[in-house]
């Protein structure tokens, strides 16, 4: 990749129409980000070369926490290294509260690193599907314990969201956490872009969340928002957030602006909503399966790799990036995988359609 990424994107010389990645909002390189982050460059210079612990933290840090506090409304939030961290300071901060984990087996690389780092027992239940987490926590639990779910919140490669309120209801009879990797969920979901629990509606002290910022917000690291008290024990107790360096100042200064201009401008969310409606209901009428969730990523899977890749390699003599990937969650013969931004115009989301029916 050449350029930022954004519906038009260079890569190997070449500019293309591109529907792939993670950059739902054309956000990464957007002129005040990038300003932002170029005079934070020129004031601070790289990093502050010591952890939070010591004298880590500087104005752009605190900015991005501010930003974080005000776009989910919560008291408090922690900004650290990557959203990949996000499950296992998660998890961390909330040790003395569960007696064993429960993750969906198709769960993120980062909630497999995560799952037995706090010690206790881990057990997998199939993919979505609360009644066999159901099975799982009786035939696993002995009375009294208590468990903490970890899921992903939207899925990476099919872009499904995580039943949660079915979840939930099959926690409740074991006084159960849930925590949520939303990497794919916060900027997009939910009526102010809170993730996937605001989607759902949901809110209660038993659920928690870890966000990206590289994602929608366009900027890089990872956080988590909530009560004081959660805060706290992650600024206090979490090696990852207290022992590493932090997130380079002027990625840090780039991202609290990536925030703010989510924040200010909801309407950048309705035409996500309106591309997305239209990308998926233009696939469904080529015979792509295609969910009606607000998640803007379709995936689909044919018979052979070698099949995928004639695809990807004919839409891109045609000047259109989409992704062919092997990654969590995907069948072995891996998916062709769209990704549509709110930067997306509608001719360029009818060129793809029209492309896409001249091949497949
Ligand atoms: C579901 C999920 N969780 C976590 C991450 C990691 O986030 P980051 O790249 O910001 O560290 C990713 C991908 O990048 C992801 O797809």
């Amino acid at each position: 990749m050449e350029s930022p990424p954004g519906a038009e994107t260079v890569l190997d010389g070449r500019r293309y129409l591109y529907f792939g990645g993670t950059g739902y909002f054309g956000l990464h390189g957007h002129p005040a980000v990038v300003r932002a982050g170029v005079r934070a460059f020129l004031k601070y210079g790289t990093h502050s070369a010591t952890s939070r612990a010591g004298f880590g933290t500087n104005p752009a840090l605190l900015e991005v926490e501010a930003r974080l506090r005000e776009f989910f409304r919560e008291d408090e939030a922690a900004y650290f290294g990557s959203g990949y961290l996000g499950s296992l300071v998660l998890a961390q901060a909330l040790a003395d509260r569960y007696d064993a984990v429960f993750m969906d087996e198709q769960a993120h690389f980062c909630i497999r690193d995560t799952a037995a780092s706090p010690g206790k027992p881990v057990f997998r239940f199939r993919h979505r599907d609360p009644e066999d987490l159901a099975i799982k926590l009786r035939r696993r639990l002995t009375a009294g314990q208590r468990p903490f779910l970890l899921t992903d919140g939207v899925f990476p490669v099919f872009g499904r969201i995580a039943p949660v309120p079915e979840y939930a209801e099959v926690m409740a009879a074991y006084d159960g956490l849930i925590g949520l990797d939303d990497a794919h969920g916060v900027g997009v979901l939910g009526a102010n872009g809170r993730g996937t629990l605001e989607h759902f509606g949901m809110k209660s002290p038993d659920l928690y969340f870890s966000g990206t910022l590289s994602k929608a917000f366009g900027g890089h690291g990872g956080f988590i928002v909530g009560k004081r008290r959660l805060i706290g024990r992650i600024r206090t107790a979490v090696g990852a957030y207290i022992g590493s360096t932090p997130t380079p100042t002027p990625i840090a200064a780039a991202t609290a602006k990536g925030i703010e201009i989510l924040l200010r401008h909801p309407e950048m969310r309705n035409r996500l909503r309106r591309n997305t409606a239209g990308l998926k209901k233009g696939l469904r009428s080529l015979g792509i399966e295609a969910d009606d969730t607000p998640v803007p990523i379709v995936a689909w899977s044919m018979r052979t790799e070698k099949e995928m890749r004639g695809i990807q390699k004919d839409l891109m003599r045609r000047g259109i990036a989409v992704a062919y990937l092997k990654y969590v969650g995907a069948p072995a013969a891996g998916v062709l995988r769209l990704t549509v931004f709110s930067t997306h115009t509608a001719g360029q989301i009818r060129r793809l359609l029209e492309e896409l029916a001249k091949i497949l």
